[in-house]
């Protein structure tokens, strides 16, 4: 089997980037070497994590980036996306810990060697644990720590970077972390996660500027993730509860950055829940970006339940599913697509993660891995019919490099392209990983 770069889409186009995406907490390890991050803390939790893991170890990736960096380069692609561990570089008495910045600078010069692109996400969910014990991003003050922290690395990165995400995902890192509570840190409440949210963006529009003195070569912007909803009938009722989900769940963080306000919605939310927002954050906030990083993997069906939190529904019967119980549907990545053209001003968009969890077994070396490779074509099939359509894309990403640490859900569900043996930490490519690589040369012939 097969991936295929099809001719006339922007896979074919040697100047559309491919690549390769992990994150420090999932891959690294080596959590003597750092400060404690907030996922430290969480995963010591008892009923937190699904297999009862923690991240001390997980790859072992700062002891073996250079194979992983073999890895990248054996396969062909144009970039590696990664995060920076922020409890890897700041140290909690505010100096700069330089064998942490060391292990980043070494890896991003051994990518150069190979001529493969960096993809820098400056946070990716692992904020260090003197933060959060100062309020976390409940504290406005932590968007001001995150600044002294990205002009730190930016400045030490120089010119080693093609491009620069400020925030990964902090949909996940609001909502998951500081409303229902099942990522780190944990908070549960309605009001907090609007709040959280609001110190999220601002700490991405204060580092914007930053940033671009820094490395003023790089492309600078923000990684989203979004979830299109289907109503679940043609129901007037239905079809409020999907718009409501989606102003929830996806314009919410989209529209103060690309319109500099958030959605109608604010206004009626009960005090508790409202952000505080002071004069000129907005304009912080929606200052330009370069690219936005969308991060896809699958739809939701919304129904009404007369709440103002609509049921999201399981995936429908007999429709395909990931390890993860998600379904395949490669048509909404299109649908999200052109609604976000539709919607808003973009700048152009990089697919910055597409791909799914399978149970994969290692039987005689190999991994026959054929949901992922089908599941990568039928998305990139995806990416270039909206293409077709008018949306301006410049890159897609495979999540994952390597099987990884799954945040609640452990090491049991594997993402890689690369499986990885936790126990002697044997790294084996997987059909899919062979099957990016054969398309990926063919396209740079
Ligand atoms: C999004 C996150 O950015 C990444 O960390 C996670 O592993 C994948 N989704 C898969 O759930």
């Amino acid at each position: 089997m097969a991936i295929i770069a099809k001719p006339n889409t922007p896979f074919a186009d040697p100047m559309f980037t491919i690549g390769v995406a992990t994150s420090s907490f999932q891959i690294e390890g080596d959590a003597t070497n750092r400060e404690r991050s907030i996922w430290d803390t969480f995963c010591e939790q008892s009923g937190k994590i699904q297999d009862n893991s923690n991240g001390l170890i997980a790859c072992d990736h700062v002891n073996r980036w250079q194979e992983d960096i073999e890895i990248i380069g054996s396969l062909n692609v144009d970039a590696y996306r990664f995060s920076v561990s922020w409890p890897r570089v700041m140290k909690a008495d505010g100096t700069v810990n330089q064998a942490g910045l060391a292990f980043y600078i070494n890896m991003l010069d051994a990518l150069k060697n190979k001529g493969i692109k960096a993809y820098v996400t400056l946070y990716h969910w692992d904020l260090p644990q003197f933060l959060e014990d100062k309020g976390g991003w409940l504290n406005r003050e932590t968007a001001h720590a995150f600044v002294k922290y990205v002009n730190v690395v930016t400045e030490a990165f120089g010119d080693r970077v093609f491009s620069y995400a400020t925030l990964n995902e902090p949909f996940c890192s609001a909502y998951l972390g500081y409303e229902i509570g099942v990522h780190a840190p944990g908070k549960v409440g309605k009001e907090y996660g609007k709040k959280a949210i609001h110190h999220l963006l601002l700490a991405h529009g204060l580092a914007m500027p930053v940033i671009r003195k820094n490395a003023p070569q790089a492309e600078c912007g923000i990684v989203l993730n979004f979830t299109p909803f289907y109503p679940a009938s043609e129901s007037v009722e239905d079809r409020a509860a999907t718009q409501l989900v989606h102003e929830h769940f996806n314009n919410w963080y989209i529209q103060p950055i690309i319109e500099g306000k958030y959605p109608a919605l604010l206004e009626s939310l009960p005090e508790a829940y409202k952000p505080v927002i002071e004069q000129n954050d907005m304009e912080i906030i929606s200052q330009p970006i370069d690219f936005l990083g969308v991060n896809y993997y699958t739809r939701a069906v919304v129904k009404d339940n007369g709440t103002e939190d609509p049921d999201q529904l399981p995936p429908p019967d007999g429709c395909e599913t990931t390890a993860m119980g998600w379904e395949v549907y490669p048509q909404g990545l299109t649908d999200l697509l052109v609604q976000l053209h539709r919607d808003y001003k973009l700048p152009p968009v990089i697919i910055t993660e597409n791909g799914l969890a399978s149970d994969d077994v290692l039987e005689n070396g190999r991994i026959d891995d054929t949901q992922r490779l089908r599941y990568l074509q039928s998305h990139m099939d995806a990416v270039s019919d909206a293409a077709a359509q008018g949306v301006k894309l410049a890159g897609y990403f495979v999540w994952s490099l390597l099987d990884n640490f799954e945040w609640a859900l452990g090491y049991e569900k594997r993402f890689g392209i690369v499986y990885v043996d936790y126990k002697t930490q044997k790294r084996t490519p997987k059909a899919s990983a062979f099957a990016l690589q054969k398309m990926l040369s063919e396209r740079k012939k």
